[in-house]
């Protein structure tokens, strides 16, 4: 039930889309989440979009097409060269080509923005942002010091943060740094989801993984008996994106625009 304030905000972020099934798991449902959760605010990590591997900027509009505001990714940002060239628009640009993500602590020269902040229709200032962790990472610049110096300059009180990061801990410890100071901190990454959603203390929503919206036959979105062979010989086998039994994994986030502070989150699993 729908908390009814003037300046309620109802945001939806959806993890990790993963491959043809994930896409596809996610266009069967979010037009129903969308409006059964009166959302305000889309956020999709897209980092495997594309075969597991990436976003490109056509599938990205997929993604926009079905509703997202805002597109963030991780550490398979890289894996679509076109992408790169496509993120080349200013700062201040209001372009679907901005509203595409990559983890704001990855080196400074690196093509497009970890931080994106707008206005909904409703007149409600937003901001997403989005960072990597360190622990069993690539080495990128410290996300905890970052999200400081990222909210000294976001203006607005809605601020989502999608924290792309493989350990629990390195999660926890994030979502406990900037509660109070953030509308919620989402786990993405592990694709598998975690039970702890809860709104802290503070009043930031927070949830260590929301899980991948992808094949769950799979070992985390790949077809398992690649994996398998793998681990039994240690030799480097061909990664396929699996298909069998796709899921959405999703969280909803109620909040006051006027503070931020978060209500309540809800974590959403939803299968064919
Ligand atoms: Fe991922
Ligand atoms: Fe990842």
């Amino acid at each position: 039930m729908r908390l009814v304030t003037l300046d309620n905000v109802n945001i939806l972020f959806v993890g990790d889309v993963f491959g043809s099934a994930g896409r596809r798991i996610v266009s069967e449902h979010i037009a129903h989440v969308l409006e059964s959760n009166s959302i305000d605010l889309c956020v999709i990590n897209g980092e495997n979009a594309a075969g597991g591997f990436g976003i490109t900027p056509s599938i990205a509009d997929d993604l926009f097409d079905l509703g997202a505001d805002v597109i963030t990714t991780g550490n398979h940002f890289w894996d679509k060269k076109e992408l790169l060239d496509y993120l080349k628009v200013p700062a201040d640009s209001h372009d679907r080509a901005r509203r595409i993500l990559r983890p704001a602590n990855f080196p400074p020269k690196t093509p497009g923005f970890g931080v994106y902040e707008s206005t909904l229709p409703t007149g409600q200032t937003y901001a997403v942002i989005n960072l990597q962790g360190r622990v069993f990472m690539q080495q990128n610049d410290d996300p905890f010091r970052k999200a400081d110096d990222l909210l000294a300059s976001v203006t607005s009180k809605v601020i989502l943060v999608d924290f792309h990061a493989e350990t629990t801990s390195e999660k926890i410890a994030l979502g406990w740094y900037l509660d109070g100071r953030v509308t919620a901190v989402l786990g993405t990454h592990t694709h598998v989801p975690t039970a702890d959603e809860r709104v802290l203390p503070g009043g930031t929503a927070y949830q260590t993984d929301v899980g991948m919206s992808g094949p769950f036959d799979s070992v985390i979105g790949v077809e398992r008996d690649a994996v398998i062979e793998r681990f039994l010989t240690g030799q480097p086998t061909k990664f396929e994106p699996a298909k069998g039994n796709p899921k959405m994994c999703a969280a909803v986030i109620e909040c006051d625009g006027a503070t931020g502070r978060a209500y309540r989150i809800k974590r959403i699993m939803l299968g064919e």
